[in-house]
Order: C-alpha cells, then structure tokens, then sequence
C-alpha cells in the first residue's frame, strides 16, 4: 500500500523518520546519573560480545546497498572497538575464496536475507570456523537463520528495489553494534553517550532533512539531460557518495559514480571541465578542511560543483565559481550519513520520474538476487 504517495521508493524516502524509530526501539538505554551510562542493547548480540570483542578482525560482507551500509559505520566500528575491520564485496570474497579465520568475527549485512552470493560468503565462513553475525532485515530469513547471532533491523517490509529505508536503519544498527563492543571502555564513555543522544534525536533530523524534497526536484530539473554525475566523498562519507551514485543509477539510468575525494588527483581530475555535474560531500567533520582544498580544486578546473554542506556553510563553501549547495542538519560524525543519503535519495527519485523511468522496478534489475 503506497497510501498518499506515487511510488514505494518515495514512500520508503518519506517514512525513515519512522523506520529509524523503529531500529531503535527498545535499544537505547536512557541511563541516568553517571552510574549508569547511556548506551544500547542488542539482544540478539548480548550473549556473544565477548567472543566479538576478542577476535582478532571483524569482517563486513554483502552486496549493493547493504555492501555500503557497513562500509559507513567502518569508521565508528574501527574507533570504538580498536578492532581492525575489513570489507568484502560477497562475490569477491568468494570468487578469491579469501582467507577467513576462526579468529574472525564476520558480519553479514543484507536486508532481504536471501542474497545468493552473501548466502554463500556466509557458508564459506562458517565452514572457516569464523563467528558469522546478520544484520538482517527479514526474520526467519535464510541468512537470519544460519547465521550464529545477530540483529533484525526493523525497518519495516521494503518494496522499491533501490534499497533506502533499509541503508539507513542498517547504518543505525551497525553503530549501535559499535557501541555494544565499545561498551566495556571506560575511555570512551563520553563520545559513546553523546553517540545516543545523537541516535535519540535522529528521526527528528532525518524528518528535518526530508524538506529538501523540492530543492532536489529543482536541480533534478537542472540535471535531467546529463549523460553522468559525480559524487566525491570521504571518510565517513565515503559510503554516502557510492550509495548516492547507485542510487542515481540504478533507478534514473544516468551514469554516475561515487568517487573517494582523496583519490581525486589519481584520475578523476581528468574528467573535470565545465559540463560535467559534479556532487560533492562537504558536511563538517575531520575531514571538512581537506573537502574544502577539493572544492577549491574543482573550482580552479570550473567544474559545475553541488556542494551539499552544513547548516550555515552554503556561503563559504560556493564563495567562488559556479556551485549550488545544498544545506543538511549537522548530526554526530558517524550518524551523518544517515542524513547525508536523503537528499540524494531524493534526487535520484525526482531524476527517474522526470526521465520517465521506472521507479519502483528499474529495468533488469531485481529486489532480491537468488541467483549467481
Ligand atoms: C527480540 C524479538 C522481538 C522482541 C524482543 C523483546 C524476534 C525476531 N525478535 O528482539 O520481537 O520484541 O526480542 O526482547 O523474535 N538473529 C540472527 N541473525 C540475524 C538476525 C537475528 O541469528 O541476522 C538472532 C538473534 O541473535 C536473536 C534473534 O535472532 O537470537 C532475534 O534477533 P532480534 O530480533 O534482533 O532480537 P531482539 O531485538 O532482542
Ligand atoms: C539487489 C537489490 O541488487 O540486492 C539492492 O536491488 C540490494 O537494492 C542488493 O542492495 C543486496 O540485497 P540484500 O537483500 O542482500 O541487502
């Protein structure tokens, strides 16, 4: 039931305040006072955070969207476990049968469940002894099944085929599960509590952000005849520009391809001139200064820049040359994709339908992949 809206991605888009809620639900811990923190709990992970918190790698597997879901909580896993995290795209992992160890904990990430490459990642790692950990969105899924442990998202059925309600809850969860394992570090406490109450008022943000819907028409509008786009991101939202770019091509068809900033002067300067739309990832964080050397970097070469930045930055980041920003609340670091994904969700649902495409089944593809 697509209820008042046109087309389910536009109603998954529309209603992440409340799948957010959803995740969260019964898994933030208020606390009170500073003997007992805030923080989460996971009840399908509580009996093994120890046998977590001793492997010696945890590894995030899946495919598509899902892929870039744990890819944007790496970060935050990395900090508050000290645990290294590796990344494998399902198929690959396969296709070069990976090492994978007792010692491992791996993480499998994929809302359907029934993903045929991640299914098969995830028998290859348990027959490797490794602890195998889901993040699934639909219970009693195969993944959810033969997975040892993990944690349901929440997020409520998706029907679009382009992934969006589910990216972001599985980005929720995926901090959440760092702050489980972080849970035990006293160092921490302070940037873990503020990490909550970033969590807790999150719907409020994503509903805030989710205004942008007519500005995203606009320069949906603006960008309906480009051949390609661009989006460079980096650090945390390195994921936002891969998912962003999948977006924009799997349901508009245009081209478009999420680029690493840092790896800007290795090739993708190239391509810059005039005409070629360019989006670039510019909330504050760590890495704000060097976002903003890249801005002056495409400006230099005039690249048509959309710059999506924080509140109260538009002036300074499009101060000189030709450039459109597109202004998001400022949330905790780690959550920020989460509100940076929406506007580009947006865009790519307004380019599909002023292209004239199918939103909700674009052609040859398929929700769930069951096949190799
Ligand atoms: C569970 C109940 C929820 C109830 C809550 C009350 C289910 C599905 N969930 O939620 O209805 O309100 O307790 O405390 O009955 N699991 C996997 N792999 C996965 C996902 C989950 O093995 O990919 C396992 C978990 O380890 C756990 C079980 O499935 O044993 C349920 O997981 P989850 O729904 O996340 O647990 P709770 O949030 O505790
Ligand atoms: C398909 C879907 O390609 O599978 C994507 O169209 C999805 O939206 C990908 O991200 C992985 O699916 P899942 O269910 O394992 O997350």
């Amino acid at each position: 039931n697509k209820g008042k809206y046109d087309h389910y991605m536009q109603k998954e888009i529309h209603e992440q305040p409340e799948s957010l809620t959803t995740t969260m639900r019964g898994r933030l811990i208020r606390g009170g006072g500073s003997r007992k923190p805030k923080t989460v709990l996971l009840g399908g992970l509580k009996d093994h955070l120890k046998t977590i918190r001793r492997s010696r790698r945890i590894v995030f597997i899946g495919c598509g969207t899902s892929y870039n879901a744990a890819l944007a909580s790496r970060p935050i896993l990395e900090e508050l476990s000290g645990i290294p995290v590796s990344m494998e795209i399902a198929s690959d992992l396969w296709d070069r049968q990976g090492p994978i160890y007792r010692e491992d904990t791996a993480v499998f990430v994929s809302q359907s469940g029934e993903t045929a490459d991640t299914l098969l990642a995830l028998e290859y790692a348990r027959e490797n002894g490794a602890l195998c950990v889901g993040i699934t969105n639909t219970v009693a899924s195969s993944i959810a099944r033969k997975t040892h442990c993990g944690v349901h998202i929440n997020a409520g059925a998706e029907t679009g085929v382009a992934s969006t309600k589910a990216y972001t809850s599985q980005i929720v969860v995926m901090v959440m599960l760092a702050l489980a394992i972080g849970s035990d570090t006293i160092s921490s406490q302070t940037r873990r509590e503020a990490i909550v109450d970033g969590l807790l008022d999150l719907p409020n943000k994503v509903r805030e952000v989710l205004k942008l819907d007519e500005e995203m028409k606009d320069l949906a509008q603006l960008l309906i005849d480009e051949q390609s786009l661009l989006v460079f991101g980096r650090g945390y939202n390195y994921a936002t520009a891969l998912e962003g770019a999948l977006k924009v091509k799997e349901v508009s068809l245009m081209h478009s391809e999420g680029i690493l900033a840092g790896e800007m002067k290795h090739g993708p300067l190239a391509l810059v001139d005039e005409n070629l739309p360019i989006a670039v990832i510019a909330t504050r964080d760590a890495c704000f200064s060097k976002q903003q050397s890249v801005i002056q970097q495409l400006h230099a070469r005039k690249g048509r820049l959309i710059v999506m930045c924080s509140k109260g930055d538009a002036a300074s980041v499009s101060s000189s040359g030709s450039c459109r920003a597109i202004e998001v609340p400022q949330v905790e670091d780690c959550l920020q994709p989460v509100v940076n994904i929406v506007p580009l969700q947006l865009l790519a649902y307004h380019l599909t339908v002023l292209r004239g495409h199918n939103v909700d089944q674009p052609r040859n593809l398929a929700k769930s992949v069951t096949t190799q």
